[in-house]
């Protein structure tokens, strides 16, 4: 496996879970005067890439925030293009994902998906669930603030019906209650596109994240460029509050 590492790279010191804000594929679109779904298209080749990366380097966890809860808003067209997008994708791949041991797995608001997108979502992540190289989340219709609020609202039933004292919530029980339960928080958060910040994304579970903000477009991230972030990810010293001794 180490001899497939690409120059810079430590196996022991690549993170366990990275996450990417797959965005700019409107503006990758608009710079070619083209229409904004063909840019969501083209973002699918980065897709498929960052996950045949991820699940060759060997890192177990990878999550890709393709929509927000926010994105409802834009117009119907779009939207539906997206869904349209992600079924085809999802049946394409499934052969794949399936192939390369990956278990899909998915956070959101998944009732607010169209039936058919969420049909086809449930039946490839029942189909992956064998997988046992790379889970891919795919963070869909998703907020952080939405699953917080839906994680508060499940603890205080168990409040409210005695399971638990409020004495007993604390910061495990938050995380046991929020989607991301059994997925190791984000080491590594990348956001394309040059826009900095996090949009609602993975907000309790990136408290302690190393964050990377790129001006490449999401249709145009590459493998090499992956790896550039991966070796600075590498030379950055996690302190977590600490100092650590010289
Ligand atoms: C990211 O690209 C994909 C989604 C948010 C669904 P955008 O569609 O946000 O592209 P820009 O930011 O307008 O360029
Ligand atoms: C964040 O991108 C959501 C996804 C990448 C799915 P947006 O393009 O929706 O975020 P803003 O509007 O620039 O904050
Ligand atoms: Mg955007």
């Amino acid at each position: 496996m180490d001899s497939i590492l690409p120059e810079g790279l430590v196996a022991e010191a690549l993170p366990t879970h990275v996450a990417f804000i797959m965005d700019g594929n409107g503006r990758w679109a608009k710079k070619r005067v083209m229409n904004r779904v063909t840019g969501h298209e083209k973002g699918a080749r980065s897709v498929r890439q960052v996950l045949e990366t991820a699940t060759q380097l060997g890192i177990p966890y990878l999550t890709l925030y393709a929509f927000s809860t926010e994105n409802w808003q834009r117009p119907k067209k779009e939207v539906d293009a997206l869904m349209g997008l992600l079924t085809r994708f999802l049946k394409n791949e499934k052969a794949n994902l399936v192939k390369n041991g990956v278990r899909l797995h998915a956070i959101g608001e998944l009732d607010r998906l169209p039936k058919d997108v969420k049909k086809t979502l449930l039946a490839t992540m029942e189909e992956t669930r064998e997988g046992d190289r790379i889970t891919l989340t795919l963070a869909l219709s998703y907020g952080s603030r939405s699953e917080m609020v839906e994680a508060i609202r499940a603890i205080s039933e168990k409040v409210a019906s005695g399971e638990v004292s409020p004495s007993a919530i604390d910061e495990a029980l938050v995380s046991q209650s929020l989607q991301t339960r059994g997925i190791p928080d984000p080491d590594l958060v990348v956001r394309t596109s040059g826009e900095m910040r996090l949009s609602n994304f993975l907000l309790w579970q990136s408290a302690y994240s190393e964050i990377f903000f790129t001006d490449t477009l999401w249709p145009d991230f590459s493998e090499e460029e992956f790896y550039s972030i991966l070796r600075e990810f590498q030379g950055r010293e996690r302190r977590f509050g600490k100092v650590l001794e010289p």
